[in-house]
């Protein structure tokens, strides 16, 4: 069968470029590498959702995590394996094009994982994601960590930097019930809570956390000097899981844990 084209192919070989290895891009990942590293020990086998051109995986598998990268687009997938192979990481990172919503039907082949994580709002392009929870509370055992990362809800941000622009309609975007179509494809901006609730039949809250509550959106940063960059930054790493932050951030990052 021939995998269906995927948006995200188009932005394979630049997004590194677009978004990785700019000031903020930089910034936000370590600020999530600190609670990956934290969160799965060497040796551990980790399952990862939407993983782009792989620099999560890489980071991983260089202090020895093994990870299983899947993404629905297919040169995303190549751009990580082409990555893992210029690293000499290719024996610890294995990446397969793999959709959430053929996740369950892969899970047998994948094999068994001591957690799983997703960043940068891939989950955010799910079709639906209570068949993801399902899926991931079938593939973890009990006592499992899932770290997600998703694009915010309410994101205040956003509002100031449209509604200066005078551009109401994208101010508030997320809010719409059926979520904003890009590229053809639907993205959908679930509230904290309702992302926790789908979740918990099979997990239990852990820690919450912003990223870009300070910081803003990575199309508003050529806005923002690096310096004031540099000092949102420490400010945001600082009280990151304060109450009401994670709600109110252009990403939520979520530790939760297999029931
Ligand atoms: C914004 S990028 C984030 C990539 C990566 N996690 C990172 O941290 O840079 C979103 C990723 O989700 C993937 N994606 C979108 N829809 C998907 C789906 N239905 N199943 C699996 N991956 C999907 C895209 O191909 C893309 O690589």
């Amino acid at each position: 069968m021939i995998a269906a084209a995927s948006p995200f192919d188009a932005l394979a070989a630049t997004y590194d470029e677009d978004f990785t290895r700019t000031d903020l891009g930089r910034r936000l990942r370590s600020a999530v590498w600190r609670h990956l590293d934290a969160t799965f020990a060497p040796g551990a086998r980790v399952l990862e959702l939407g993983c782009g051109t792989g620099e999560d995986a890489l980071h991983l598998a260089s202090r020895g995590v093994r990870v299983v990268a899947t993404d629905a687009s297919g040169e995303m997938v190549a751009e990580t394996v082409r990555k893992a192979g210029a690293a000499n990481l290719s024996h610890l990172v294995e990446a397969r094009r793999v959709p959430f919503e053929e996740l369950d039907a892969a899970g047998p082949s994948l094999g068994t994982f001591d957690g799983a994580f997703s960043n940068f709002g891939a989950l955010n392009c799910a079709a639906a994601l209570p068949p993801v929870a399902e899926a991931l509370g079938r593939l973890l055992p009990s006592g499992a960590p899932l770290l997600l990362v998703v694009m915010g809800r309410w994101v205040p941000w956003e509002w100031a930097f449209y509604l200066r622009r005078g551009d109401g309609a994208r101010a508030f975007r997320r809010l719409r019930r059926d979520g904003t179509v890009w590229r053809g494809l639907t993205v959908r901006y679930p509230s904290p809570g309702r992302l926790l609730r789908t979740f918990s039949p099979w997990f239990l809250r852990r820690r919450l956390a912003a990223l870009g509550v300070f910081l803003p959106p990575s199309y508003a940063a050529s806005s923002v000097s690096p310096s004031t960059l540099a000092r949102l930054d420490r400010w945001e790493r600082r009280i990151e899981s304060a109450p009401l932050l994670p709600r109110l951030a252009d990403h939520t990052l979520f530790v939760l844990e297999r029931r």
